[in-house]
C-alpha cells in the first residue's frame, strides 16, 4: 500500500450541519423589464425559464455580507452551532460590498464572531460556492479547521447594464450559505468526489474589465457606460452544457458511484435549456434536477447554495441522499461535487 492508501485511511469525513437562504424583498418580473428594455416576458421565459428575479435594496440593509448574515442565522441553527463555532469563512462573490476589507471580515464583524477566525474571499464568479466547499473540506479534513461557513452571495444588479436586453434579463441578487464539518461517527454524510478546473481562454466570454488595476474606471467609462460585465450568451451557453455535462460523469467515475445511484443533480442556475440539455446529455431524470432560476435568475455564486437550500427545506433532498452539485461560470471556472447530505 502507498503513501495515497495511508492518507485517505486516517482522513476526516465532512458533513453539511446547516443551510440558509436570503432573497432581497423586491421582485422584478419580466413584465417590470418590459418597462426598461425592448423585451417581453414571452421571449424571456422560454429563452431563459426566468420569470423573475430579487433585487437587493440599494438603501442598505441587503448588501452581500447582510444577506449572508441573515442566511447564517438559519444555518447555525440547523447546525447547532453559535456564531464563534466557525472558525473558517470562505465568502464567494464577484460583488462584494467593497475591495478592501474584504467581504468574510464584514461578515465575521456582522455576526459578533469574537475568536479570530480565518476570513477568504474567492471570486471564481458562478463556481465560487463549490470552490469554497471543497476548500474548506480540504482543511477540514487535514484538521486545520473545524467548522467552516461558506457563503455565494451576489448583488449583479449593481453590476448589470440595464440598457443591455441580452443580459440584464438573466441575473438576481441572493445569498446562500452552507456550514461544514466533521461527520460524526456512524453518521454517512461526505464530500465523495469534487473536480474543480478552469479555462482561460474563455475569457472574451464573460467579462467586466473596467474598475481593475489595468483599467481604473474614469468619468469617461461612467459616460461610455464601458464598466459593466459584458457577456457572449450564445459562447457561454455552448461551453456550459458540455462542461456540466462532462464534470458530473467525472465526479461519478472518481467516486465510483453511478449517475443512476445519484438522487439530486442541483446544478448553477443560467439558463433553463442549459440545465435541460445537461440532463438530456446524461441521460438523468428531470423531476431529479432541482430547479428554481423562474423565481431567482441567475445569482451566481448563489445558485446553487440557494437551490440546495430550498430542496432540502421542500423536503426533496433528505439525510443520507447522494446530491451532484455542478458549476460552471465566467474565467471560464468550472466544479463539480458529489455529496452525500
Ligand atoms: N428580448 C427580446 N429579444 C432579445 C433579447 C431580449 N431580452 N435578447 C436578445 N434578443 C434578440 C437578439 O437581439 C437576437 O435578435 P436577432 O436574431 O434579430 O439578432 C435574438 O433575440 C436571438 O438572440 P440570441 O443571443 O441568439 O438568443 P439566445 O437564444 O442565444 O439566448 C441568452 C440568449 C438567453 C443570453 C442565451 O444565450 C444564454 O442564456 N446564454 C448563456 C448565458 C450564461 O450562461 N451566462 C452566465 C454564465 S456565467 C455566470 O453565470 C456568471
Amino acid at each position: 500500500m502507498g503513501p495515497f492508501f495511508q492518507v485517505e485511511k486516517h482522513m476526516k469525513k465532512t458533513k453539511i450541519l446547516g443551510t440558509g437562504i436570503y432573497l432581497p424583498k423586491k421582485i422584478l418580473h419580466n413584465r417590470d423589464l418590459e418597462k426598461i428594455v425592448e423585451t417581453n416576458d414571452e421571449w424571456i421565459f422560454e429563452r431563459t425559464g426566468i420569470r423573475e428575479r430579487r433585487i437587493s435594496s440599494t438603501e442598505g440593509g441587503e448588501w452581500p455580507t447582510d444577506m449572508a448574515y441573515h442566511a447564517t442565522q438559519d444555518a447555525l441553527k440547523t447546525a447547532g452551532l453559535s456564531a464563534n463555532d466557525i472558525d473558517l469563512i470562505i465568502f464567494a462573490s464577484v460583488t462584494p460590498d467593497m475591495k478592501l476589507p474584504n467581504s468574510s471580515t464584514l461578515l465575521q464583524t456582522k455576526l459578533g464572531i469574537s475568536n479570530r477566525c480565518a476570513c477568504l474571499d474567492i471570486a471564481v464568479a458562478c463556481s465560487g460556492f463549490v470552490y469554497g466547499l471543497n476548500m474548506a473540506n480540504s482543511m477540514i479534513q487535514t484538521g486545520m479547521f473545524k467548522n467552516a461557513l461558506i457563503v455565494g452571495s451576489e448583488m449583479l444588479s449593481r453590476e448589470v447594464n440595464w440598457k443591455d436586453r441580452s443580459s440584464c434579463i438573466l441575473f438576481g441578487d441572493g445569498c446562500g450559505v452552507a456550514i461544514l464539518g466533521e461527520t460524526p461517527e456512524g453518521d454517512s454524510s461526505e464530500i465523495h468526489a469534487t473536480h474543480l478546473g478552469g479555462d482561460g481562454s474563455g475569457k472574451e466570454f464573460f467579462h467586466q474589465q473596467v474598475g481593475g488595476a489595468v483599467t481604473p474606471i474614469t468619468p469617461a467609462h461612467l459616460e461610455e457606460e464601458s464598466h459593466y460585465m459584458v457577456m457572449k450568451g450564445r459562447e457561454m451557453f455552448k461551453v456550459a452544457t458540455r462542461t456540466l455535462a462532462e464534470n458530473a460523469k467525472i465526479v461519478c467515475e472518481k467516486s465510483e458511484i453511478e449517475l443512476d445511484e445519484v438522487d439530486w443533480l442541483v446544478p448553477h442556475q443560467a439558463n433553463i435549456r442549459i440545465i435541460e440539455t445537461t440532463g438530456k446529455l446524461l441521460g438523468f431524470p428531470p423531476e431529479k434536477v432541482i430547479v428554481n432560476i423562474h423565481k431567482y435568475g441567475n445569482t451566481s455564486a448563489a445558485t446553487i447554495p440557494i437551490a440546495f437550500h430550498e430542496a432540502i427545506s421542500e423536503g426533496k433532498i433528505k439525510r443520507g441522499d447522494k446530491v451532484l452539485l455542478d458549476a460552471f461560470g465566467a474565467g471560464l471556472t468550472f466544479g463539480s461535487t458529489l455529496l452525500t447530505y
